[in-house]
């Protein structure tokens, strides 16, 4: 998968060099390439931003540096790459987009600062891309690039090959819909506490079913919203008893 990101602040996105994802880019897996916006403008000053019309508050990304910047990471016309703008007035992210855009050839993220990017940009861009302005949740950072960290990591991870037991990917929070269930490790017994009992007898049947209980009652004590959401389907008579 190529991904692109185009920042002010290139520097924010060097976390992208560790641990999974920057192994990932070592193996090849990941082909990912970091953008200064500033590279793209022409004046002395190297200006991104400028007051916006209407007036108001703070200042607006400026729409030239933002079409050459794009027009550098479209690619070759052939493909049709996902530009992710991210920003607070986007469609929440959630597990279900990351496994979309998981299957994606080329991602290009545009991190806006400040008020945000002159909206002309989005529009033009709609041309070559498919233009999707993403929210990491509701509440407010000051730019993009945070939010660029979390969505390449939560897809990143999904590509083939980049987590080396795919198997963990299988039983984790958000994949069926539940929270993850409590996970416990050696010693047995600690300051007093003990591993719940059923998860040393070796009855598989009996851990399954004591995994999925604590994923019911986690999920309705900590994420209402999401018990409401479940297809009914995929319960079965002991979920319902739960
Ligand atoms: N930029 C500013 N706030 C944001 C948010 N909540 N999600 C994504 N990008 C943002």
């Amino acid at each position: 998968m190529r991904i692109d990101v185009v920042s002010i602040f290139p520097e924010y996105l060097a976390a992208l060099e560790l641990s999974l994802i920057g192994k990932a880019r070592q193996e090849g897996l990941l082909d990912l390439a970091v953008h200064d916006l500033r590279e793209f403008t022409t004046d002395r000053h190297r200006t991104v931003d400028d007051t916006p019309y209407g007036g108001g508050a703070g200042m607006v990304m400026k729409p030239e540096p933002w079409a050459s910047a794009l027009d550098a990471v479209a690619g070759d016309g052939d493909e049709r790459p996902v530009l992710i703008v991210p920003s607070p007035a986007g469609a929440v992210f959630t597990q279900a987009m990351a496994y979309e855009l998981a299957e994606e050839k080329h991602l290009v993220f545009a991190c806006g600062r400040y008020e945000g990017i002159d909206e002309r940009v989005l529009e033009w861009a709609g041309e070559r891309f498919d233009v999707r302005p993403v929210s990491l949740g509701d509440y407010v950072l000051n730019g993009g690039e945070v939010a660029v960290l979390a969505m390449v990591e939560a897809v990143g991870r999904l590509v083939p090959g980049v987590v080396g037991n795919p198997e963990s990917l299988v039983e984790e929070s958000h994949s069926d819909g539940l929270l993850e269930y409590p996970v416990y490790t050696k010693p047995s017994a600690w300051r007093e506490r003990a591993v719940p009992e059923v998860l040393l007898s070796g009855n598989h049947g009996k851990i399954a079913r004591f995994r999925r209980d604590e994923q019911l009652r986690r999920t309705a004590a900590r994420r209402p919203d999401l018990i409401e959401k479940l297809d009914a389907a995929s319960l079965d008579k002991a979920d319902r008893a739960t």
